[in-house]
């Protein structure tokens, strides 16, 4: 067989997305597809777990993502009801395009719910972002993680730590690569183009001078359900960031169910201050501009612990664990868990100290996508020839 082209009877590499933190994971892997030689075939299919224009398009457009072939619409629900869905609809897609494989990234309801509809049809499953644990499950993605990690054919790993995981769940090291972040390849690609905060600010009609002569600002992200889902927890968190806006201006971008649930548990009151602004889901050149000009960031993400340390933008992380470990390992980002006075305390060292500075973990470096399209090119030909696909 001749390794320059792809066999003709190969189908398409089918690539998942459903939420907003899929986004900047797939749009690398595409490009690396297409720039690879030769190109390797891809059908976009957006499951349509995120679907407001601020969820969803509008990271679309600024990641250069092109627009999905498939949309399978399916919204919100229950977690039974939109893994099922997913599931339901999109097990056509595959017997229309007969795929190669299945690419899933991330933890998601969506990458659970497409790899196990592959799986059970016999097609190769492939995830992106495999072995990372927290070890706590009652977190849904903790469970997403797992199931999806036994039933990836090629699992393809951001820290070399994540191995270990997989291989202690039995999980085979042959079929696990250490390739590197693709969210870092995003954020790295286009970090030129970030928004800067005070153009942000002055498009939401905030007026900057509130960031003071030094400009400085923390950034707040919530949205969690150990989080945002119980009044006295949201109650307790809100109440200490407003403490810390006194300190330090804060610009909180909000996800719709953190909005939903502060207007549902009548805690308005508790951000209704000058010193903290408060934006809706924010584009992706947006949240690259504000995190990268933050004087901290306080999150409950995962993506923006793993951003915050390739910026080397100290981050308090306000859960009690976290399946990033290499963030605090080497990175910038410190657990808090959600204790008013831990959060404040931390956020006071960072003030007085200027916090972590970290160092970028390995293979951090724009190029993890490049190295699963040449990783997955080889085992896509070899099981070809060898029969196994
Ligand atoms: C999902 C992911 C989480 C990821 C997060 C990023 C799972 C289990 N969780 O959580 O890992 O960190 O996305 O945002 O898959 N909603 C809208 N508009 C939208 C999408 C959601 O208003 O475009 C609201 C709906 O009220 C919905 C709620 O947000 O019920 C939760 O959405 P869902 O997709 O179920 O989970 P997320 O909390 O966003």
């Amino acid at each position: 067989m001749n390794d320059k082209t792809l066999p003709a009877a190969l189908g398409p590499v089918l690539c998942i997305v459903g939420a907003r933190p899929n986004f900047m994971k797939m749009a690398p892997i595409l490009r690396a597809f297409a720039d690879h030689e030769p190109a390797i075939p891809a059908v976009l299919v957006h499951t349509g777990q995120h679907y407001d224009k601020d969820m969803s398009d509008k990271l679309f457009e600024d990641l250069c993502l092109p627009r999905p072939d498939i949309n399978l619409e399916v919204g919100s629900a229950s977690h039974a009801v939109q893994t099922a869905e997913v599931m339901k609809r999109f097990e056509p897609v595959i017997d229309q395009f007969k795929p190669s494989c299945v690419l899933v990234v991330g933890d998601v309801n969506s990458t659970l719910a497409c790899s196990l509809v592959a799986v059970k049809k016999g097609v190769p499953t492939v995830h992106v972002e495999a072995g990372l644990r927290s070890f706590d499950r009652t977190m849904p993605e903790e469970i997403n993680r797992l199931v999806t990690d036994q039933l990836a054919d090629r699992l393809y790993t951001t820290e070399r730590d994540a191995e270990g995981n997989l291989v202690k769940e039995g999980i085979a090291a042959e079929r696990v690569r250490f390739v590197g972040n693709v969210m870092i390849d995003s954020l790295l690609f286009h970090r030129d183009r970030a928004r800067a905060p005070a153009e942000i600010l002055a498009a939401a009609g905030v007026d900057a001078g509130l960031l003071g002569s030094d400009a400085a600002y923390g950034l707040v992200t919530l949205h969690r359900p150990s989080n945002v889902d119980e009044p006295e927890t949201l109650g307790k968190l809100l109440a200490v960031l407003r403490e810390i806006s006194e300190s330090l201006p804060l610009i909180f971008a909000l996800h719709p169910r953190t909005r939903a649930n502060i207007q549902r548990f009548g805690l308005s009151d508790r951000v209704a201050t000058p010193r903290m602004v408060l934006l809706p889901p924010q584009g992706y050149l947006e949240m690259i501009g504000l995190m990268s000009s933050a004087r901290v960031v306080l999150t409950d993400s995962g993506g923006l612990q793993e951003e915050t340390t390739a910026l080397g933008v100290p981050c308090l992380t306000l859960r009690e664990n976290t399946e990033r470990p290499i963030t605090i390992e080497q990175g910038t980002n410190t657990l808090v868990g959600c204790d008013p006075a831990v959060i404040r305390s931390a956020a006071q060292a960072v003030l007085a100290g200027g916090g972590k500075h970290g160092r970028i973990p390995e293979f951090w470096d724009g190029q993890a996508a490049r190295r699963i399209a040449e990783d997955l090119y080889g085992w896509l030909t070899a099981n070809r020839a060898g029969g196994a696909a």
